[in-house]
C-alpha cells in the first residue's frame, strides 16, 4: 500500500515512456526506446536493445538483441541490423540495408561467440540495399553508395561505393 507522506520536499518523477510503436510492431519489454523516437510498421524490436531518442524506424525493420542505436538515427524500410551491431548518432541508414554477423554462416552450429561487431559512427549514411560485412568500422560522416557491399573499414569523411566497397573521394558533407 502507498502510504508515503507528502510534504514540500518531496518531488515525484514519473517517467513516461514516450515513443510511437505502429500496433502491428512488436517490441521486446526488454529493450531500450528513447523519447519521441517512431517505429512504424512490421518492424521487431529485440530484447537488450537499446534504441536512442527521436530514432524513425520505418516498416518491416529487424533490429536484433543487444544492438545498439544512437540518438537521431534513420533507419528506412527493410533494414535489418542483427546482433554485434552498434551504430552512433545521427547516422542515416537506407531501405534494404543488411548487417551481418557471422563470417561464416552455416546452418548448424550457430553461437553467440561467432559473432563479430560491427561499428556504425556519428553521421554516416548508408545507401540503399548495401551489405555491411562484420568485422568492419564504418567512420565518421563516411558516405556508403547504393548496392555496395563493404568488406573493410572505411575511413572518415569518405565516399565508398561498390563490391567490395572502395573509398573514391571525399564527402561533401
Ligand atoms: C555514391 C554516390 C554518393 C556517388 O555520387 P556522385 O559522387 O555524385 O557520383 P557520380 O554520380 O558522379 O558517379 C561517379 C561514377 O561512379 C559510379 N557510381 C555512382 N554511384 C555508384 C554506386 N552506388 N555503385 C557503383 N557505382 C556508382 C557512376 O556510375 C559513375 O561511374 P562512371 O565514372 O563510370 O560514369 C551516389 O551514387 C549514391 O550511391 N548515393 C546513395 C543513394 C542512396 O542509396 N540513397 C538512399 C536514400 S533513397
Amino acid at each position: 500500500m502507498f502510504n508515503y507522506k507528502l510534504n514540500k520536499f518531496t518531488k515525484i518523477v514519473i517517467v513516461v515512456n514516450n515513443y510511437f510503436k505502429h500496433s502491428s510492431s512488436i517490441v521486446s519489454e526488454k529493450a531500450t526506446i528513447g523519447d519521441g523516437s517512431n517505429i512504424w510498421h512490421f518492424s521487431h524490436i529485440r530484447e537488450g536493445a537499446s534504441i536512442g531518442k527521436n530514432v524513425n524506424i520505418g516498416q518491416n525493420v529487424y533490429i536484433d538483441k543487444d544492438v545498439v542505436i544512437g540518438d537521431n538515427c534513420k533507419i528506412q524500410n527493410n533494414v535489418s541490423i542483427y546482433k554485434g551491431v552498434a551504430i552512433g548518432q545521427n547516422v542515416f541508414v537506407g531501405p534494404g540495408v543488411t548487417f551481418t554477423n557471422d563470417l561464416y554462416p552455416e546452418i548448424y552450429g550457430w553461437n553467440e561467440e561467432k559473432i563479430i561487431p560491427t561499428f556504425v559512427k556519428d553521421g554516416v549514411s548508408i545507401g540503399a540495399n548495401s551489405t555491411i560485412v562484420c568485422g568492419v568500422t564504418l567512420n565518421e560522416n563516411c558516405l556508403i553508395g547504393a548496392g555496395s557491399v563493404v568488406t573493410k573499414d572505411i575511413k572518415s569523411n569518405m565516399i565508398a561505393f561498390g563490391n567490395p566497397a572502395v573509398e573514391i573521394k571525399k564527402n561533401k558533407s
